[in-house]
């Protein structure tokens, strides 16, 4: 992994591009993932940079999205097209590279993945997730619980749950469940019933 730029230096470029309440919800999902990596044996300078970066593309409006995503040769499925916010995670996986120097794979790959999961997700990945559920701005019905699995679960408990809580969540409100984050949760799941 490469850093080129210090993470001051980072942070000053990322709080030109969010407005200020996206700003303040990256550092809380870097500090909440420095913790988490420190928790679980993770790199925490890694976790640190993933989690500030995560939103990076965040500032696209809806109608932007697919054009950005296809001028970076992102595959767009239907679940995107049909939801072009989904897109910032892929986008932002690239623009670490793209604006921020970021020369490391598995932060990218924890970015990429930040929104919807996937499939055989690293720990990295995990708690980059979990981290952008839980950070200290996160206000909704069901977050204190997964805050405290956060200080005494396993890491695929906590994120088991935070899956379940988050597919919960969506169908609720009537919106499409990405395939990935249903791969994530029965992955999980399957694991544990062995
Ligand atoms: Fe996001
Ligand atoms: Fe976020």
């Amino acid at each position: 992994m490469s850093f080129g730029m210090s993470y001051e230096a980072m942070k000053e470029e990322l709080a030109g591009r969010l407005k200020p309440s996206r700003f303040r919800h990256s550092l809380g999902v870097a500090e909440t993932a420095a913790v988490l990596a420190k928790r679980f044996g993770v790199d925490e300078e890694q976790a640190r940079v993933a989690g500030l970066l995560h939103d990076c593309a965040r500032e696209y409006r809806n109608e932007d999205m697919l054009a950005e995503a296809e001028r970076r040769e992102i595959p767009v499925g239907e679940v995107e097209r049909a939801m072009p916010l989904l897109l910032h995670a892929y986008i932002g996986a690239k623009r670490v590279r793209e604006i921020y120097q970021v020369d490391d794979a598995a932060v990218e790959q924890a970015i990429w993945r930040h929104t919807v999961g996937g499939a055989g997700m690293t720990e990295l990945d995990k708690i980059i997730w979990f981290a952008d559920m839980i950070e200290p701005g996160r206000d909704y019905p069901g977050v204190e619980e997964l805050r405290q699995l956060a200080r005494e679960a396993s890491l695929d408990d906590m994120v088991l749950a935070g899956l379940s809580q988050s597919i919960r969540f969506v169908v609720a409100k009537g919106h499409l469940i990405h395939p990935d984050t249903v791969l994530a949760r029965n992955e999980l799941l399957l694991k544990k019933m062995r």
